[in-house]
């Protein structure tokens, strides 16, 4: 008698996490975008195009994002247990981007073939958590184009992880245009240098001086004490594999460490009111959210703006974003500030896959006003400043 082969019990149907891989590696590693994207890319595609693997990476529940979840626990294992030759593609904080060759397909499917089940053990026990202090470079111009120069900024990180943008005016930022023209802003001596490169026609507004910063405040259902080494090496390997990404993100790690802020434990909608009430009204609060928001539900994204509304109806407060359009995807048709969004972007959203949008709403006694102000790519290797 035959035996019917069991179904493997997959969480995710395997063509939704090849979606999600090809995805990622269309976002972060468009054309155009520089060579030392290539790695992460390349992680990316051995995902989509191999069945044994998606069958693993297939048992990763849809909620817990199995493509990037698959790709962290893959590379926390490279970085842990340095296999060679697969571990000399992968970037060392500071040294050149490794170059990848033909090679790298082969390797690295075979080393997550061998490590299944620590795979599965890491994509149990842990979560996709990419903390990207890169993308501080789209904050900068925002804050500036807020004229919040002149004021003591509150600043108040949603969705934070591990609190890298709390320290946003620690960085030095280089933002390379056309012609080899490079602007800088921020702390020229910071060992976190963060560049991007300007593309599109409006340079982005970068101020004289970063704001000072009175407060800082991170605000996470589960806040990350990069002070445990664990901790860091499991962020260090949900970053991007690319080597500005992973210099940059060691070196903040650094300042954090240096410069603990006040981190506030509890979902943004039970907290954030409780929070601003304890700033001094004369502050002007800045709200950050860069990748937070575009998560929400469509139900908890209405309840965050009404919570933003009330609390811009009594106090001076911007709120910047930096988010990808919503729902999240090639489907994307509004943004999460809720302000008109121009059919040209959801038309690049759907041909060129995710970005991120930068937004700013602000209250300013009591009135409302603000725009969508950039594009930037989800690991900071290009701002593009929207005109107007
Ligand atoms: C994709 S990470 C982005 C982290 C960081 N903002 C960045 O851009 O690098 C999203 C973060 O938001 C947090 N988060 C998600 N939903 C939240 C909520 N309702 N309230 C507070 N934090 C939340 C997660 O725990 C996670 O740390």
């Amino acid at each position: 008698m035959r035996v019917k082969q069991a179904r493997a019990p997959f969480a995710t149907d395997p063509r939704v996490v090849a979606d999600e891989a090809a995805a990622v590696a269309a976002a972060w590693s468009a054309p155009g975008s520089p060579s030392s994207w290539r790695l992460t890319a390349a992680q990316f595609e051995v995902l989509r195009d191999d069945q044994e693997l998606l069958a693993i990476a297939a048992m990763i529940p849809p909620d817990k994002l199995p493509a990037l979840l698959f790709q962290a626990a893959a590379a926390f294992l490279v970085l842990e247990s340095e296999p060679q030759p697969l571990r000399d593609f992968f970037p060392r904080p500071g040294e050149p981007q490794p170059p990848l060759d033909a090679r790298f397909r082969d390797e690295y499917r075979s080393f997550c073939l061998e490590h299944r089940d620590r795979l599965l053990e890491l994509s149990a026990t842990h979560r996709y958590q990419m903390n990207e202090v890169g993308r501080c470079a789209g904050l900068v111009p925002a804050l500036a184009a807020a004229g919040a120069a002149e004021r003591e900024l509150a600043l108040v990180d949603v969705g934070t992880g591990a609190g890298l943008a709390l320290q946003f005016d620690r960085y030095s930022y280089h933002f390379n245009g056309p012609g080899g023209q490079v602007r800088t802003a921020g702390d020229p001596d910071s060992a976190v240098r963060i560049e991007t490169e300007v593309r599109g026609g409006a340079p982005p507004p970068l101020p004289a001086r970063l704001p000072r910063v009175s407060e800082r405040i991170g605000i996470d259902v589960e806040p990350l004490d990069v002070r445990d080494p664990e901790v860091r090496a499991w962020l260090a390997a949900c970053i991007p594999q690319e080597i500005g990404a992973v210099t940059r993100f060691h070196h903040a790690v650094d300042v954090v460490t240096r410069e603990p802020a006040q981190m506030v434990r509890g979902d943004v909608g039970d907290v954030l009111a409780g929070v601003l009430e304890a700033i001094p009204t004369e502050r002007l609060v800045c709200l950050t959210d860069t990748y937070v928001n575009v998560f929400f539900a469509a139900e908890q994204l209405r309840s965050f703006r009404a919570l933003v509304a009330d609390a811009g109806a009594t106090r001076d407060l911007d709120w910047v974003s930096i988010d990808p359009l919503v729902p999240l995807g090639a489907s994307a048709s509004d943004n999460v500030l809720g302000l008109p969004t121009p059919p040209a972007l959801v038309e690049r959203n759907r041909r060129d896959g995710v970005f991120g949008v930068v937004g700013r709403l602000a209250y300013r006694d009591g009135h409302r006003s603000g725009g969508l102000l950039g594009l930037a790519h989800p690991g900071a290797a290009w701002l593009e400043w929207l005109a107007g």
